[in-house]
């Protein structure tokens, strides 16, 4: 069993993202700059915009956090994101969801300049995406992609099983995995709360990718001797015996499916790490004005 370090690669990305800044810089180019805007204060939220923050200055990108409390109203949200489409020293920006009920997710989400677009959200994005045309592609699917491709993982022909169809992950992944393309050429099933025979398609998958957000759902008796387990879980479990009270909990029941993998992602350690690099490189990407 190989465990998939997702830390390690990232940190390794993050470097080459940071020598590319680097020299595009010392040509007298632009530096990137993202803005996040954060709104309340969510625990998980505050933690990702954090890590996220931080990552932009390790990749020697600008960055600027915009916040508001919970009660901001919807105009005054929208009316930021059409300041930042308009603003020209911002190249990429993202709001970070959940969003408080009384704000439509999506009409933010279809406000923000596609090209500017780095979380890959809007619906733009998302279409060029399913006919293969060039985009921002969502942080977590294309940081999944990313350890397929540096671990040289066979996808070609493969059984590929998705657990959960999220916009954010599962509905992008099966794109990924299916699309003409090394990592890719898979043959993919979605399987969510409503499928019929679910643990006897995870037992046929070469490639098991658990993002339904259900601690510990996928057991032994699900996984084939030999799969590549990837597992987008990150639960928040209370857990008294720690500082922070809590701890990440992946989809996957890690000790008891690890010894049957060929590959396996850990939790935490695995595709979180891979998740913020992905957004690092969306950031790049804009900075470069690569998308239009
Ligand atoms: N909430 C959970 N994941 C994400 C993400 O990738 N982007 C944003 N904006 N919000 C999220």
């Amino acid at each position: 069993m190989t465990l998939i370090d997702g830390k390690a690669v990232s940190e390794q990305v993050k470097q080459e993202i940071a020598a590319e800044v680097a020299e595009i810089v010392a040509r007298g180019g632009k530096r990137p700059h993202l803005a996040a805007i954060l709104v309340g204060h969510d625990g998980g939220s505050e933690t990702y915009v954090a890590a996220k923050v931080k990552a932009c200055e390790v990749c020697g990108f600008k960055s600027t956090l915009i916040r508001y409390e919970s009660d901001v109203t919807e105009e005054e949200l929208l009316a930021k994101v059409q300041e930042l489409n308009a603003d020209p020293d911002v190249d990429g920006f993202i709001v970070q969801l959940p969003l408080p009920a009384h704000i439509s997710e999506q009409k933010v989400i279809e406000t923000i300049d596609y090209c500017k677009d780095v979380d890959g959200f809007h619906p733009i994005n998302v279409g060029r995406l399913s006919i293969g045309l060039p985009c921002y592609i969502s942080a977590t699917p294309n940081g999944i992609m990313e350890l397929l491709r540096r671990y040289q993982i066979d996808t070609k022909g493969k059984k590929c099983v998705i657990l959960g169809r999220s916009n954010i992950v599962g509905k992008p992944m099966a794109m990924l995995m299916m699309q003409k393309a090394c990592p890719g050429d898979a043959t993919v099933t979605v399987c969510h709360s409503r499928s019929k025979d679910l643990v006897k398609e995870c037992r046929e998958a070469d490639i098991l990718i658990a993002a339904m957000g259900q601690p510990n759902f996928v057991t032994a008796d699900m996984v084939k001797e030999g799969a590549v387990v990837i597992d987008v879980g990150t639960t928040r479990v209370p857990d008294a015996t720690r500082k922070s009270g809590f701890k990440l909990t992946g989809d996957v029941k890690f000790d008891e499916v690890a010894p049957k993998c060929a590959y396996i992602t850990p939790v935490p350690g695995g595709v979180g790490p891979m998740t913020i690099v992905s957004l690092m490189k969306n950031t790049l990407l804009a900075g470069k004005k690569a998308i239009y």
